[in-house]
């Protein structure tokens, strides 16, 4: 939810916040902007829209100067519009800020600033931060004026102070980064909630929301943590917390390289990513099956064993996709482990006050590692006393930092907004997760060891399942212009019918629904008609002639059917108007690959339809306000 970037250094700052709006658009594409220094005045060019409209804008209005800040949009306060879009100045061009994050205070503040002679324009809650920052700013103008700096480190102590002040204000959630027109060798970053890294370049350094913007720059990275406030030049960083005094900063090593953050030869990432899968799927599982002891190894659960055989109970907790990926793991670790679990939307979780027994582990699954409610259900477990896991994809998140412990995807940068190749790598280390807590219970060496022979040629089926895409797109092509869809499996394949619909409801805006195929007796069989296709997801298994039965009653009331079916079935495709073949696999691994089709489907329905695959309407990929 919006994205922030920064640059300080020896060359034009717009080259490099361009380049990192770009990357960081996945993040909001609502509106976009800049704010450089140039000739101590401020140049700020803002537009409502994407960043290409920006580029277009920045021709006529351009902004020069070797520092500046950024932003990408996704609205929370006030519509995309040119005079909402961010940079925000505050005060006599005072300041310019970007800001992502909510500040939930925002109403009582305005009044205050107003009453001190500080109005806002915009209708963001972000502006009263730029107004409050150059206000605290003001107050202490007279000591800057006056007062002889005694060394370098306090030169910029008046700014800081203020800063401090204004942070201290806030409620809500905050990244910022900010210039000033009196410091105009400087920029802060500030945060608590929302993410925010420093790129550690030579003599030169660049802000962002994450890291991928620095790919290509530097691979040497400083991530925030809350409450810190970031001094930084173009040649030094320092880093004090908000209401204490400086800390040391860690720089670490950001392995991302050039070819994960971008397109090549596909038309669109979410594409590029579907078909990652085989090496993400592979990625997930690396170093991580031991075939001497039939059980899965876990380098970062930093938990014993004792703790770990003591658990009587998991919760899986996640948001959108990640939480389908939650439903599968219930599936798997029930089956493997016998181990109750429940899932839970995060956002439910936060607020609720479930009883848990003592040993009850979270695991909390998310692709960004940033997702607000995600954290907020992972700190309010912790604050119980409850061990807690991140599974998570991005490295060094919020999350991933707060956990206990965890598992990597290892998956690469996930930049379509649609989750696809995240989702796969989370449903394999829910496998992995089966395993180990299958191995340390009552499953057997012979059981643990037939689990990693069918992981082991997992990859390659996945590539064979990638062979679909051609019907897919065929299929798609011919239902694209209905408005209606349902999708329906059973037992394992129950996540996958919400995941498939969810998809589809993403990146293509048709209407869909996921069931389990019994249930839609209850209710959705009302929607049926020769305009509403019913995807079943059908590859052989306990309920096979189950959900088999359910597609005759689709089919005696006129509804199209696709089946997504195992390669050498001959009962669905009898029945189906359209049929997808997957390899066959063991039940615990269908949703796995059953789930690359039902991508593959929306992807080319949303293309058929002429939608933005990669920025569909109204959504974000890392969802950082409630
Ligand atoms: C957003 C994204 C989804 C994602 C969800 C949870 O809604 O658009 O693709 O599944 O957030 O994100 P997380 O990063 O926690 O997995």
């Amino acid at each position: 939810m919006c994205g922030i970037v920064g640059y300080i250094g020896p060359y034009q700052a717009i080259d490099f916040l361009i380049e990192g709006l770009r990357r960081l658009e996945y993040r909001g594409y609502d509106s976009s902007g800049v704010a450089t220094i140039h000739d101590g005045e401020f140049a700020v060019t803002k537009t409502a829209g994407r960043v290409d409209g920006l580029v277009e804008k920045l021709k006529t209005h351009p902004a020069p100067g070797s520092i500046g800040i950024g932003h990408t949009r996704w609205a929370t306060h006030g519509p995309a519009t040119d005079l909402n879009a961010h940079p925000h100045i505050g005060g006599d061009n005072v300041v310019a800020l970007v800001h992502n994050g909510v500040i939930e205070n925002f109403r009582e503040l305005k009044e205050q600033l107003a009453e001190r002679g500080y109005y806002c324009k915009s209708a963001t809650d972000t502006e009263v931060v730029a107004q409050l920052v150059a206000a605290e700013l003001d107050s202490r103008r007279p000591n800057t004026k006056t007062a002889v700096p005694a060394s370098v480190a306090d030169q910029y102590g008046p700014l800081i102070e203020a800063i401090q002040a204004a942070l201290a204000q806030l409620r809500g959630t905050y990244g910022l980064a900010m210039v000033f027109r009196d410091w105009p060798d400087v920029i802060v970053a500030a945060r608590l909630g929302s993410p925010l890294v420093i790129g550690v370049g030579d003599d030169e350094h660049f802000i962002a929301s994450d890291g991928s913007p620095l790919v290509g720059h530097t691979d040497r990275i400083v991530y925030l943590a809350d409450h810190e406030i970031a001094v930084v030049t173009a040649h030094s960083i320092r880093v004090i917390h908000r209401d204490e005094g400086d800390v040391r900063h860690n720089v670490k090593h950001l392995d991302i390289d050039t070819s994960q953050v971008e397109l090549g030869e596909f038309a669109h990432y979410m594409l590029k990513e579907i078909f990652e899968q085989p090496e993400t799927v592979q990625a997930a599982m690396r170093g991580r099956l031991n075939r001497d002891e039939a059980t899965a190894v876990f380098g970062g659960l930093n938990l014993t064993p004792q703790q770990l055989r003591s658990i009587d109970r998991i919760v899986l907790t996640a948001c959108g996709t990640s939480w389908h990926s939650a439903l599968v793991g219930e599936y798997m670790i029930e089956a493997f482990a016998r181990i109750p679990v429940e899932v839970e939307y995060a956002s439910e979780l936060r607020y609720r006050n479930p009883p848990m027994s003592n040993n009850t582990l979270l695991f909390a699954i998310t692709q960004s590692g940033e997702t607000i409610d995600t954290l907020a259900a992972m700190r309010e477990m912790k604050r119980k006393g409850h061990p807690t896991l991140a599974i998570c994809n991005v490295v060094g998140s919020t999350i991933a930092r707060e956990a206990d412990g965890g598992i990597y995807l290892h998956a690469g940068p996930e930049i379509g907004v649609a989750s696809t190749k995240a989702y796969t790598s989370q449903c394999v280390v829910m496998a992995l997760l089966a395993l180990y807590f299958g191995r340390i219970r009552h499953l057997s060496f012979e059981a643990g060891l037939r689990i990693i022979d069918e992981l082991t040629v997992l990859p390659r089926q996945i590539e064979e399942t990638l062979d679909t895409n051609d019907e897919t797109r065929r299929i798609a092509a011919k239902y694209a212009s209905c408005n209606n869809f349902l999708y329906l499996g059973r037992q394992f394949n129950f996540p996958t019918a919400l995941e498939g619909a969810l998809k589809l409801k993403e990146i293509s805006y048709i209407h869909a629904e996921g069931y389990p195929a019994a249930e839609m007796k209850h209710g959705p069989i009302a929607l049926v008609d020769e305009n509403t296709p019913s995807v079943f997801i059908v590859p052989q298994g306990g309920v096979y002639s189950k959900v088999i039965s359910n597609m005759e009653e689709i089919k005696a009331r006129g509804g199209p059917v696709i089946a997504v079916v195992d390669k050498d079935d001959s009962q669905a495709v009898e029945l189906a108007d359209d049929v997808i073949r997957v390899p066959a696999v063991p039940e615990f691994l269908q949703p796995i690959v059953t789930a690359i089709p039902l991508q593959l489907l929306a992807y080319h329905a949303a293309i058929a339809r002429g939608c933005d695959v990669d920025k569909p309407r109204n959504l974000a990929k890392s969802v950082t306000v409630e």
